[in-house]
C-alpha cells in the first residue's frame, strides 16, 4: 500500500490527481481508512503492532501529499515566472504629446493679463449676422469699410428668409453682442477666429483677435492708454513700454487710434520698450455713440473705450515667429519647434 501510493503522488502531474490520490488513499472511505476500521476485528496483539504502523503510514502519506503539492506549486510558479517575466529595464515607450499652438499660449497669456484688471471673457458665433459684423458697428450697406475687410459671405439660396451672414472679419462684432446682453457698465475681453479674404506672410484667411470693451460713466482715452500700457508691459515682461497712440479711423469708434509698440530687432529678437522701430499691434478708440445706441446702451449716459489686438501678431512678436502661414499648416515639426508643453 505504502509503495502503490507514494509512487503515485511521485507521479501526480497536478494538483487535481493529488487529490484523487488523497480520497483514494486517506479519505474517509479511503484504503488506510479501511485498514483501519479492520482493526477493530484483530487481536489486541495485532491491533498493537498494526495501529500505530497505519497511523505512521497515513503521516507519511500526508507528507508525501503536501510535499508534492508544494513541488507542483513551485513549478508552476517557476513556468510562470519563465513565460511572464518583465524587464525592468528596458527603456519605456516613448509616449507622443502634443504641444500647446502658440496662438493657444498668447490667447491664454492675453486673457489672464486681462482677467487681473477685472474683464470678464464675452464671445460671439464666427459666422455672424452682417448685422452684428457691419451696421451695428456704424458701417452701413455702402459704406467703402465694407469693402476693406475683404470679407467672407455665406451664399444664400434664392427666398432664404434668413438675414444675411458672414464669417466675422473682427471680433467687434462681440462688443454689440456683449453690451446687448448685459448693459452698462460693462469690461469684457473676447477672444476668437476671424476671417478675411487675405493670404500672404503676414496675412492669412483665418486669424485671431481680442477684443477689448470698457463702458462706464467717465472712462476716457487716458484708461485706456493706462490699460494698454499695462497689458504691453505684463505681457512683453518688461518694466517700461513706450506706446505712440496715431490717430486713424474706425467707423465704430470716435476718436480712433492705432497703436504702435516701440521696439528694436536684436539678432532676430525683439526688444521691447527701446530703439528706433515702431510696431503696429491693435486699433482702438472710444466708442461711438452709434455703436452704444445700436446696442441699446444710452450714450448719454455711458462712454468708453474699445480695442483690436492681432492675437497671431502678438505671438509673431514675442516668440520670433518669421512667417505667419506656418501657423496653420499643421506641420510637425513646427508645431514641435514653436509649442508649448502642456
Ligand atoms: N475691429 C478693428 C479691426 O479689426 C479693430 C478695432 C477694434 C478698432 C476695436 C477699434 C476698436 O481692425
Amino acid at each position: 500500500l505504502r509503495q502503490k501510493y507514494l509512487e503515485a503522488i511521485a507521479g501526480a502531474g497536478d494538483e487535481a490527481a493529488l487529490e484523487d490520490i488523497r480520497v483514494a488513499a486517506v479519505g474517509k472511505k479511503g484504503e488506510v481508512a479501511l485498514k483501519m476500521r479492520e482493526l477493530g476485528k484483530m487481536s489486541p496483539e495485532e491491533r498493537q503492532v498494526m495501529g500505530p504502523k497505519l497511523n505512521a503510514l497515513k503521516d507519511e502519506i500526508n507528507a508525501a501529499l503536501a510535499a508534492r503539492k508544494e513541488a507542483l506549486g513551485d513549478a508552476a510558479l517557476d513556468e510562470r515566472l519563465k513565460t511572464e517575466w518583465l524587464d525592468v529595464t528596458l527603456p519605456a515607450r516613448p509616449r507622443p504629446a502634443g504641444t500647446i499652438h502658440p496662438v493657444s499660449q498668447v490667447t491664454e497669456e492675453v486673457t489672464t493679463i486681462f482677467a487681473d484688471m477685472g474683464f470678464s471673457v464675452a464671445e460671439g458665433p464666427q459666422i455672424e449676422t452682417d448685422w452684428h459684423n457691419f451696421d451695428a458697428l456704424n458701417i452701413p450697406p455702402h459704406h467703402p469699410a465694407r469693402q476693406e475687410f475683404d470679407t467672407f459671405y455665406m451664399h444664400r439660396e434664392e427666398g432664404d428668409e434668413r438675414p444675411p451672414h458672414v464669417l466675422r472679419t473682427h471680433t467687434s462684432p462681440v462688443q454689440i453682442r456683449a453690451m446687448l446682453a448685459q448693459g452698462a457698465p460693462i469690461r469684457v475681453i473676447a477672444p476668437g477666429r476671424v476671417y478675411r479674404s487675405d493670404y500672404d506672410q503676414t496675412h492669412t484667411p483665418m486669424f485671431h483677435q481680442i477684443e477689448g470693451l470698457a463702458i462706464d460713466r467717465d472712462i476716457s482715452m487716458a484708461n485706456l492708454k493706462w490699460t494698454l500700457e499695462e497689458f504691453c508691459r505684463a505681457f512683453f515682461e518688461v518694466d517700461e513700454v513706450e506706446l505712440r497712440f496715431r490717430a486713424s479711423h474706425f467707423p465704430f469708434t470716435e476718436p480712433s487710434a492705432e497703436v504702435d509698440l516701440r521696439c528694436s530687432w536684436q539678432d532676430g529678437r525683439l526688444k521691447v520698450g527701446e530703439g528706433d522701430d515702431w510696431m503696429e499691434i491693435l486699433g482702438s478708440g472710444m466708442v461711438h455713440p452709434k455703436v452704444l445706441e445700436a446696442s441699446g446702451v444710452d450714450p448719454n449716459e455711458w462712454q468708453g473705450f474699445a480695442f483690436g489686438i492681432g492675437i497671431d501678431r502678438l505671438a509673431m512678436l514675442k516668440y520670433g515667429i518669421p512667417d505667419l502661414r506656418a501657423f496653420f499648416d499643421s506641420d510637425l515639426r513646427w508645431l514641435r519647434h514653436y509649442g508649448f508643453s502642456a
